[in-house]
């Protein structure tokens, strides 16, 4: 079974979120399952310097007309053996910011072609006439940027390749003037209401919907809830119609990355079955070079995550005067809205002992708030699956968070009931306001102070194994049940 894993960010190449993350281990978890995965990436050029082996191996040509060759560079993912495809092609991915966006946070202006090449160079390796010899059986794409791929098939009627599509986060669409489709090479009998055209738009999001024979998404609730217009920015339609072919697969956590016994960037280790005296050295440890009060026995809140709308993040800002009163601290890291991170900012100003506020990207910063916390907090207004509620666990830090999306799926509220069978594994609040978010910190704060159960809690959570295994089973025998049903090469 050949597998392409078409995905516009991949850990540790290059980073915005947890689709890096996803895309950094499930194809290596596949390739365990006896699946041939491999990944096809933009070569931004953080992504070029870093792979491992790089050499170029075919030309792509200048599909899109832009005045320059793309080619394809064959490499291999650092820490791991998976075979990596970058796009080589410096007029569109050689930019000094982000994948997405310029250093000052503005969408580039040519995403649609930096991502339409994308999508058509995953669809064209799976053309009888493509410039590899390794063929895919399925091209598995993921988010808008490779929403085109399946698009390319359709218009060149190509069929002997079946199409997976998984959707990370449905707030990001992908949405272009109609005017760049022949740009796109793509033909306009795609543009109508059941292809890719979106209120007079094109949607990149809509065309992965509509093409692909089955699109995924990482959890079972959050499949659900796209389905209602509360959580389908505008694409429950499409998703309700295509519900036969819509299942929800939960994420995994990188255990090799995501490892307090292992953990590179720790001053103390610890194994995840005796994390008591670990994570008091480090919580002492990130309290000093935080400026933080050092104090022990102050329950440590944390946060380590994009900051917007999604994350519920101003519930955090909302009810923060009241957190503190207690003594509580709150450590952040993140980056995002410009006003969310002044909020942060300023109440780390107002009380520097209580709270600190690290307002940028940082792979090592991130590990150490896992392994210092004694609480990583989570209020997402809706979440697609989260992955940051896993690493917690490991870590013996205890998420609080909505009941949405992938966190309700995965975090068990402490009640009565489950701490007695102990199946206890955080605290979960159902309706994403102030009040309700208070009254939850608040039980998790008076669980704290009983050392026994939080230690039960605590317990639960390190024995949690949301390792990739099991995922990526389930995605192989999706695979599998597409080949043999001939969705691909007779559909
Ligand atoms: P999302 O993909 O919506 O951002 P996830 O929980 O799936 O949410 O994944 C977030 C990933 O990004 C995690 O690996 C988390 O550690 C990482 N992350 C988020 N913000 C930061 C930051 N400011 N610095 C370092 N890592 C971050
Ligand atoms: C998205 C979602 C997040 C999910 C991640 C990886 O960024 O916001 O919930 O964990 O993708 O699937």
């Amino acid at each position: 079974m050949r597998v392409l894993f078409a995905s516009s960010e991949v850990f540790p190449l290059v980073k915005t979120g947890g689709l890096a993350d996803v895309s950094g281990a499930l194809p290596g978890a596949l390739r365990e399952a006896g699946v041939d995965a491999r990944i096809l990436l933009p070569g931004y050029p953080a992504a070029m310097e870093k792979a491992r082996k790089a050499k170029r191996v075919a030309s792509l040509g200048d599909p899109l007309g832009i005045g320059a060759e793309a080619h394809l560079v064959a490499a291999e993912l650092p820490g791991s053996r998976v075979p990596v495809w970058l796009i080589d092609c410096a007029p569109l991915y050689d930019r000094a910011g982000g994948p997405y966006q310029d250093a000052a946070g503005r969408d580039y202006e040519d995403n649609a072609r930096r991502f339409g090449l994308l999508s058509w160079a995953a669809a064209r390796l799976c053309t009888r006439d493509g410039p590899l010899k390794w063929r895919p059986d399925i091209l598995h794409g993921n988010d808008w940027q490779a929403g085109l791929a399946p698009a390319y098939l359709r218009a060149w009627g190509e069929k002997a390749t079946a199409t997976v599509f998984t959707i990370h986060n449905m707030a990001y669409q992908g949405l272009f003037p109609k005017e760049i489709l022949p740009e796109l090479k793509l033909p306009w009998n795609l543009y109508r209401i059941d292809g890719l055209e979106y209120y007079d738009s094109v949607s990149f999001l809509k065309a992965g919907l509509v093409y692909s024979d089955r699109i995924t998404t990482v959890s079972r609730r959050y499949a659900k809830e796209i389905q209602t217009a509360a959580f389908g920015c505008g694409m429950e339609g499409v998703l309700a119609h295509r519900a036969a072919d819509l299942v929800g697969i939960v994420n995994g956590a990188d255990y090799g990355v995501w490892n307090p016994g292992e953990d590179p960037h720790l001053s103390h280790r610890y194994a995840p079955g005796a994390y008591a005296e670990g994570k008091a050295a480090n919580k002492a440890a990130l309290q000093a070079e935080l400026g933080l009060a050092p104090s022990p026995d102050a329950p440590l809140m944390v946060v380590v995550s994009r900051l917007n709308e999604q994350k519920g993040m101003d519930l955090i800002l909302s009810d923060l005067p009241i957190l503190l009163r207690g003594g509580a601290q709150l450590a952040v890291l993140g980056a995002g809205d410009h006003m969310l991170e002044d909020g942060f900012r300023t109440a780390a100003a107002k009380s520097p002992r209580q709270v600190a506020a690290s307002i940028g990207y940082s792979e090592p910063l991130a590990h150490k708030l896992m392994a210092a916390g004694d609480m990583l907090l989570m209020p997402s207004r809706f979440e697609p699956c989260g992955l940051t509620q896993f690493y917690a666990y490991r870590y013996a830090t205890v998420p609080v968070v909505h009941a949405t999306g992938g966190l309700a799926d995965t975090v068990v509220d402490a009640t009565y009931d489950s701490l007695m069978t102990q199946t206890a594994t955080g605290f979960v609040f159902e309706h994403a306001n102030p009040g309700a978010f208070q009254w939850c910190v608040e039980r998790a704060l008076a669980l704290f102070r009983n050392k026994e159960e939080w230690r039960t809690i605590q317990d639960t959570c390190v024995a949690q194994d949301f390792s990739w295994r099991r995922s990526a089973e389930r995605y192989a025998n999706l695979y599998n049940a597409l080949v043999s049903e001939g969705a691909g090469e007779n559909g």
